[in-house]
């Protein structure tokens, strides 16, 4: 079975009206952050989603986690739409489903020590007794490689960027959640521990055995720890498969520029490059269509108005792109190099 789902879920965040727009009367505006969004997250994997900045990956987890209600759409959390949930359910959603976000400075309150940060979940939700909550406390932090007896007591601001970090996962984990929604925990961190933490959240969901969402602008990060990806392009799913074929096979000529624009190390490999023109736009009160369009060498009239939202139902590599089979857009590399 599917642990969450998203079923056709949409976003949409109306901007302030400047004065002259009330003046003249002018329709607010609006951003789609989020547009007809289908996707399942099953059991035991790790689905990667990427897209550049804007393109509404954190939207998504937030909405995925419950943290915020989308404009349109359900969400749905073993076979129970969130919006539907009782008290008893709801509890259950809080403590199954948990978020590791980006910046670990913003995440920690600086007034808690270490282990109430931490036991702060479990408390809330009242999960165990206090002298259990202690003793999950102490043997999550020496899971995530923090010795419980030098961190308990600590403030955040005693600690490192990946000591902290590694605290957000704890606090997410110590709640024993079957699913885990990690939006680019690694970005505000040095590169030197980014492949620690990375490797610590690999192997403490196949140990523990939750599902995880992981979010990254970066694909290469992905082709390392996701089972499948998802491409995401202004609020627009474009793509999803296993993480070979999306990799590998891209369909949708956004995720064919997004893979030619990560480096590869053999130079006798040549890769063709479809043109993208154009900038990446606000997505403010846009056309219908396929939001690439504007940037697409092969869109048609067609494009600017409908796109292929994905099905969740299909679990196969799948896009939006509406020619994604016309010849143009497969052979894209004989044209590319024309070009
Ligand atoms: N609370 C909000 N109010 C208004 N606009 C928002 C809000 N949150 C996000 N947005 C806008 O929605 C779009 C998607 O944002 P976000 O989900 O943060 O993207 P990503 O995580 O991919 O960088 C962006 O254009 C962003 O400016
Ligand atoms: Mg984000």
């Amino acid at each position: 079975m599917d642990i969450l789902s998203l079923e056709n879920v949409s976003q949409e965040f109306f901007l302030p009206r400047k004065l002259g727009d009330i003046v003249t009367r002018k329709p607010a505006r609006s951003i789609r952050a989020v547009q007809a969004m289908n996707l399942a997250i099953h059991e035991n994997e790790i689905l990667g989603i990427a897209g550049e900045s804007g393109c509404g990956k954190s939207t998504t987890c937030l909405i995925a986690a419950g943290l915020l209600s989308p404009t349109d759409g359900v969400v749905v959390h073993r076979g129970q739409s969130l919006a539907a949930m009782d008290d008893v359910a709801k509890k259950i959603f809080r403590r199954s489903v948990q978020i590791i976000f980006q910046d670990p400075y913003e995440s920690l309150n600086p007034r808690f020590q270490i282990g109430d940060a931490v036991a702060e979940g479990p408390r809330a939700l009242q999960l165990w007794p206090e002298d259990v909550i202690q003793d999950k406390v102490r043997s999550i932090l020496h899971s995530v490689g923090l010795d419980p007896d030098r961190f308990m007591k600590r403030f955040p601001h005693e600690l490192s960027g990946g000591e902290r970090q590694r605290v957000g996962i704890a606090a997410a984990l110590v709640m024993e959640p079957d699913i885990v929604f990690a939006d680019e925990p690694l970005s505000m961190l040095d590169v030197s521990i980014r492949a620690d933490i990375l490797a610590l959240i690999k192997t403490l969901a196949a140990e523990r055995k939750f599902s995880c969402v992981y979010v990254s602008h970066d694909l290469s990060i992905l082709g390392n720890v996701a089972d499948r990806i998802m491409i995401m392009y202004l609020g627009q799913a474009v793509e999803i498969g296993s993480a070979k074929d999306v990799l590998t096979n891209p369909k949708h000529p956004y995720t064919k520029a997004l893979i030619s624009a990560v480096p590869i190390p053999d130079p006798t490999i040549e890769r063709g490059i479809p043109k993208i023109i154009g900038d990446l736009s606000m997505p403010v009160n846009t056309h219908q269509g396929c939001q690439f369009a504007p940037r697409c060498p092969y869109a048609k009239d067609a494009c600017w108005q409908s796109f292929k939202p994905l099905s969740e139902a299909q679990a196969l590599h799948q896009s939006s792109c509406l020619r994604e089979t016309d010849a143009d857009v497969l052979n894209e590399v004989v044209d590319a190099d024309r070009g």
